[in-house]
């Protein structure tokens, strides 16, 4: 198995993730060719990597030449024969089980054997789309974050049947597209999907008991919390829609586990059109003339937030290590790249203090008597040996 800079990149679907992954191989040297199934989707992906290249030569950021050189090794294909010469194939469609895996199926009987074939999904398994295959172990799940071309993180999601080589030297191309890898088992939501749950549903649950409104809550984890953007806000920027999806999806995968049940207050949002941003209203109101409250700036009421978010998230942190979804360095940097974390959480419990974080999680379990509050077993192995993360 190799990879290299001559290697053809083959990507499939132009849509968001489509076009953005195009750009970031183009970026790195590649001949690119995408297919859509829909002609519209690719004249589209076609002038937004246009417009982009536009903009980065007008702001200096490229000179004119280079731009041209980047446009010029993208090709949209109408044909998925036309895939043929392709070494990796990304493959970035809709979220569909069935036709994800009808589409690895055709593509086996275009491309070489020695091809590999990459998966963009965010929810669905790995090894069940690889299963279409008949040459499984040369595929995998690349998992990019929007927007492709800005966002650092790719998580390498080996399926069961993947060959060791085929995932080490993915990984080192997509290391060498300036990207920042973790590697992370076949699990639902992956690494960050899964760990940042906490960040969305315990910032509801604290709103929908009525402890604090969102633009307190979102003042304390960005004020005192030092996240960039706050619960509230930052579910108005995905989307209502796509976040309640997300967190359903992950809910329904892990047998409804209670730690990432989701929130009637957010499923009642989306079914009101609510969306965020996108339809001018979530949490906020974002028409002109919007008057949205002030936060509760009271010092003991915030840092009551942050901790209980913050021990929720780390538990999610430590378990996901429990569990070997993913290694210590690779969930922090997972944290810190793909959602922009202000520290790692697993260095941010060693900080904190492993014993403090279990008291906390103790605490909250035995108020609620919820499952949805049970420590991590590694939290408690920790804190009785008296160990940290780092
Ligand atoms: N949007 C995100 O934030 C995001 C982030 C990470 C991963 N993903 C994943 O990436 C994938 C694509 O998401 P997106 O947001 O770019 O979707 P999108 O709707 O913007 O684009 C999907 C494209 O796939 C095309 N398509 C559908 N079926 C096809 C087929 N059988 N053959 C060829 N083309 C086909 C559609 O015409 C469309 O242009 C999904 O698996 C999604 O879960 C999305």
């Amino acid at each position: 198995m190799s990879l290299d800079a001559r290697t053809t990149v083959g990507v499939v679907g132009a849509g968001t993730m489509g076009a953005g992954i195009a750009q970031v191989a183009a970026t790195a040297g590649h001949r690119v060719l995408v297919h859509d199934a829909d002609a519209e989707a690719m004249a589209r992906a076609r002038k937004v990597l246009e417009h982009i290249h536009n903009r980065l030569v007008e702001k200096g950021r490229l000179t004119r030449a280079a731009a041209e050189e980047t446009l010029a090794r993208v090709s949209f294909e109408h044909r998925v024969e036309k895939l043929a010469p392709c070494g990796l194939v990304i493959e970035a469609i809709v979220e569909d089980l069935d036709v994800k895996r009808a589409l690895f199926a055709s593509l086996e009987g275009v491309v070489d054997q020695g091809c590999v074939l990459a998966t963009n999904t965010s929810s669905l398994s790995v090894s069940a789309i690889a299963s279409a295959c008949r040459e499984n172990a040369r595929v995998l799940g690349v998992h990019f974050f929007n927007p492709a071309p800005l966002m650092p993180l790719v998580e390498v999601v080996p399926a069961i049947q993947t060959k060791e080589d085929v995932v080490e030297s993915t990984r080192r191309r997509i290391d060498d597209w300036g990207k920042t890898t973790v590697r992370v088992k076949d699990t639902p939501g992956f690494i960050v999907n899964r760990v940042a749950r906490p960040f969305y549903g315990e910032a509801l649950r604290i709103l929908d008991e009525g402890i604090a409104d969102a633009a307190t809550i979102d003042w304390a984890m960005t004020e005192i919390g030092g996240f960039r953007m706050g619960p509230f806000a930052l579910m108005d920027l995905i989307g209502n829609d796509v976040n309640y999806a997300v967190t359903e999806t992950v809910f329904r995968a892990f047998y409804n586990d209670p730690r990432y049940k989701p929130s009637f207050t957010q499923k009642r949002m989306v079914e009101a059109g609510l969306l965020g941003r996108k339809s001018g209203r979530g949490f906020y109101d974002y028409s002109d003339d919007a008057r949205n409250p002030d936060p509760n700036r009271d010092e003991t009421l915030g840092r009551e937030i942050l901790n209980r978010i913050l021990v929720m998230l780390i538990n999610e942190a430590a378990d996901a290590l429990y569990w070997g979804i993913a290694s210590r360095d690779d969930i922090d940097l997972a944290m810190t790249k793909g959602v922009n974390y202000p520290r790692g959480l697993l260095l941010w419990a060693d900080q904190f203090g492993i014993r403090e974080v279990l008291a906390h999680l103790d605490a909250l379990q035995k108020e609620y008597a919820e499952d949805r509050y049970r420590p991590s077993p590694l939290l408690r192995r920790m804190a009785q040996e008296g160990a940290t993360f780092w």
